[in-house]
């Protein structure tokens, strides 16, 4: 066996959480015999200092030759007055496009250890098990645009929404299968009372599920569905929506499980993948070596699982993270009285000594 990474830190804390990433990836891959390479890569604000855009062909070429990608994050107030073409945020966006990474898959469950950590009540909490499948590569963020024109004698700007019958129908597809797979519940999320597209996706989504006989699909308005979440989020097993609503949702969803930084996620395309913590780059930490690394390293295990198809290995790396929260090991943002504190790289060697 052999295969090959692409590794993006990306910026701000996006090395150190990547490094950490690939340690735990070392350790697997020695128990397992999994051959595993890595080839490192630029993208994001990093990149654009380096070589004048935030998404180098280069990153894009090695993304396509590999067997999954790993990503940190992007982003940073340092180019916050970068021309908005070549943001940071363009370089995973540009990724998603250029790979075809249609679905989001963004899982959130709910550690016994940090049901305290959540904002809700722990009865609210304790049990939730809920995927979010976020259309990734339609949708507004990919719709024409306008950043500034003159109208009716004022300045304006636009987005455009659009869904077609085969992008919906792909999501929805895959929404059904992952539900195959765990509870056999659907939630479809959309603005059906106010958008045509909702409108589209409703229909869409019921003529897919007729295909799913034994699948329960339920419909809602992402307004009631964002209270849901947090009144009584037990009640989902998969949530599937367009892109602008899952990027809302998942942060929402993420921060029941008590922490963002926990969060992986993966974007599947039909030919390659690519596995991300859902937290940003956040700069204020960067380079105190001090952020949580579990999100990246969870991405990691969903990579193993979903890229390489290495079961075991995947189960190992989620196993060995239960089993250090379960043992009170914690970075700075969820350290308590009690528990031990450990700094980035730190937890990354408790993780690998747990594999
Ligand atoms: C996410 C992020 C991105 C998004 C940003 C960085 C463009 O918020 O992955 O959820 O909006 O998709
Ligand atoms: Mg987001």
């Amino acid at each position: 066996m052999a295969y090959r990474i692409t590794v993006i830190p990306g910026d701000g804390i996006g090395s150190e959480i990547t490094d950490a990433a690939v340690e735990v990836l070392k350790k697997v891959d020695e128990k397992f015999s999994l051959g595993l390479s890595y080839d490192h890569k630029d993208a994001g604000g990093t990149a654009y200092d380096k070589f004048g855009t935030p998404l180098p062909e280069d990153t894009i070429a090695s993304c396509k030759a590999s067997d999954g990608v790993l990503f940190g994050a992007v982003g940073g107030d340092k180019w916050d007055n970068v021309d908005p073409a070549l943001r940071p945020e363009k370089a995973i966006l540009g990724l998603r496009k250029n790979l075809g990474l249609y679905a989001n898959l963004r899982p959130v469950k709910v550690a016994d250890a940090l049901v305290e950590y959540s904002p809700l009540k722990p009865e609210l909490v304790r049990g939730v098990d809920l995927v979010i499948v976020r259309e990734l590569i339609g949708g507004i963020y990919f719709g024409e645009k306008c950043e500034s024109e003159q109208h009716n004698g004022a300045e304006r700007a636009w987005d455009l929404e659009n869904y077609s019958v085969p992008e919906v129908t792909r999501i929805a597809k895959l929404a059904f299968e992952t539900a195959k797979l765990r509870r056999g519940k659907v939630t479809s999320v959309d603005k059906a009372n106010v958008l045509a597209t909702s409108r589209l996706w409703r229909r869409t989504v019921a003529e897919v599920a007729k295909e799913h006989t034994g699948i329960e699909l339920n419909n809602l308005y992402v307004d009631n569905c964002a209270m849901q979440l947090a009144v009584n989020p037990k009640q989902f097993d998969v949530i599937v929506t367009g892109n602008l609503f899952g990027d809302i949702l998942s942060d929402e969803a993420a921060v029941i499980g008590g922490s963002i930084g926990l969060m992986p996620s993966a974007s599947i395309g039909e030919e390659t993948s690519l596995f991300e913590p859902i937290h940003g780059s956040a700069p204020d930490i960067a380079g105190k070596g001090i952020a949580n690394p579990l999100g990246t390293i969870l991405s990691a295990a969903m990579l193993l699982r979903y890229a390489l198809h290495e079961e075991a290995a995947a189960d190992a790396v989620e196993k060995a993270v239960d089993k250090v929260l379960a043992d009170g090991i914690r970075t700075p943002d969820l350290a308590k009285e009690g528990l031990r504190k450990v700094n980035t790289q730190e937890m990354a060697q408790e993780v690998a000594a747990r594999i």
